[in-house]
């Protein structure tokens, strides 16, 4: 309320007057300081029903040329950076599955052999869907590849990270629940001009959001991956597995889960003794990062369980200091959508990531963002009634950032009061950067879609839980 909202109190009862100002003055505080738990955000926006962008849109064109590759994207090909698997799609023939690369300083062109793999879903069949693995790459270093080799070629680069070392200086994205709604395109426009540049994103998962439409149109794989294509050819994208990726269609005699994801979408999960793409790690610069399925069985003795009960010991904080765990449904979550799905994982794997001291955990599934303080609930043992969870210096800080732009709208229904965990919620659009200094600090922040492609609408410094395990969070 303005001026004009004042002047007409002028004629109001001195009484009212005095009810006025203590809302007003409840108002600004409410949003000044920590209110049960931590901060919910005033930022007012309209909500509207997100819409997908039509099949004739500009981001979903098709490149020219006979048999052109399309969908042309990146990710790391080993567990140390010196891989990156490429893949892109082919739909008049087969083609050549070849890359041809070279590092910018080099004279010598290489080449890597790929393979081609084809499906068919409901009455969809998939064009020709390459995947080339390039190995022993030079770190930190610029390379350009061609694909389409023999028909339509088309060029693009990408730069290795840097060796994995203790105090390697790396820039992270975050985006979650992407979809292709306008949305959708508000938040990767957002990320590529952040000036704090993101070197690589960690994905957490439902990307295209086919499986919303009839028969899981997957005709919205494709317009996906073409739309995605002008970060994602240039810079690794680390997958994680969500919900819409799942694709059950038991009615067609399809059984196992992740068909069409996993036809597209290749990891490097035998690289770090996975069994299956859904659950993986890999080291990039400073840090080791685990990918987990929120969809996969994780119960004890299952083999994601197993797995990561081998793998936590195996990070070494000396070379990696940053640990940071990837997974679709949070465990930390007060909306009410999705409420406690996560709560399952939670009960099993908490007590390893406060045991292994995790720094951060990233999630998605729903769509706004929230932070939570340093809070670990692991005391529980169904007759102490400890079930409150409490601050904990060595557990992660849980971040959910499913608010990429999806296709079923914002999630602004929140549970009331704010929990104490919650250190900072806001239902809006948008995408976070974790910068990495060194082992001791690093810099997140998350950016909403409303505001200047600079503007952090929330920040906080990690102190590393293993080289600086002081008291960082932001409302004490
Ligand atoms: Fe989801």
């Amino acid at each position: 309320m303005g001026l004009l909202g004042l002047s007409s109190f002028s004629r109001a009862s001195s009484s009212s007057m005095v009810a006025y100002v203590i809302l007003v003055l409840g108002l600004v505080l409410n949003g000044a300081l920590p209110c049960n738990g931590g901060q919910t955000s005033l930022f007012v926006r309209k909500v509207e029903k997100t819409i997908d962008m039509p099949l004739d849109s500009d981001v979903f064109r098709v490149p020219p040329g006979y048999n052109a590759p399309q969908q042309v994207h990146i990710t790391q090909g080993d567990h140390v950076g010196k891989g990156v698997i490429v893949s892109w799609v082919t739909v008049d023939e087969p083609g050549s599955s070849k890359v041809l690369y070279w590092s910018e300083n080099g004279k010598q062109k290489k080449q890597a052999e790929g393979k081609f793999t084809t499906y068919r879903f409901f009455n969809y069949t998939s064009g020709y869907i390459h995947h080339c693995t390039i190995r022993n790459l030079e770190f930190n270093t610029k390379y350009y590849y061609v694909v389409g080799i023999g028909h339509t070629e088309r060029t693009f680069w990408f730069l290795t990270p840097p060796e994995v070392g203790p105090d390697v200086p790396y820039t992270f994205g975050l985006i979650g629940d992407l979809g292709q709604s306008f949305d959708s395109n508000r938040t990767l426009t957002h990320y590529e001009l952040n000036p704090q540049k993101g070197q690589a994103v960690l994905f957490v998962g439902d990307l295209s959001y086919a499986d919303n439409y009839p028969n899981h149109d997957n005709v919205r794989w494709d317009t996906w991956g073409r739309f995605v294509e002008r970060s994602v050819a240039y810079q690794p994208w680390i997958w994680t597995a969500g919900n819409h990726e799942i694709d059950f269609a038991p009615e067609i005699g399809e059984t196992k889960p992740f068909k069409p994801y996993s036809k597209r979408y290749h990891v490097p999960y035998k690289a770090s003794g996975s069994t299956a793409p859904f659950w993986y790690s890999i080291k990039r610069a400073s840090a080791y990062i685990i990918v987990l399925s929120s969809y996969s069985a994780y119960g004890k003795y299952t083999p994601q369980y197993k797995w990561l009960e081998d793998e936590l010991p195996k990070v070494n904080r000396s070379e990696t200091p940053w640990l940071i765990v990837l997974m679709h449904s949070p465990w930390y979550n007060s909306y009410n959508y999705h409420y406690m799905e996560g709560e399952t994982m939670r009960v099993m794997y908490e007590p390893w990531f406060v045991q292994y001291k995790v720094d951060v955990v990233f999630a998605g599934h729903v769509h706004a963002y929230e932070r939570s303080e340093r809070v670990s609930n692991v005391a529980y043992n169904i007759v102490n009634g400890k079930c409150i969870p409490v601050k904990d210096q060595s557990a992660p800080v849980y971040i959910t950032i499913g608010d990429g732009g999806n296709l079923e709208g914002l999630a602004t229904n929140m549970t009331e009061p704010q929990p104490a965990y919650s250190a900072y919620r806001e239902a809006s659009f948008g995408h976070a950067i974790f910068d990495i200094k060194n082992r001791t600090h690093a810099y997140y922040s998350w950016h909403r879609n409303q505001d200047g492609y600079a503007v952090e609408a929330d920040t906080m410094w990690f102190f590393n839980r293993h080289w600086h395990q002081l008291d960082d969070s932001t409302s004490s």
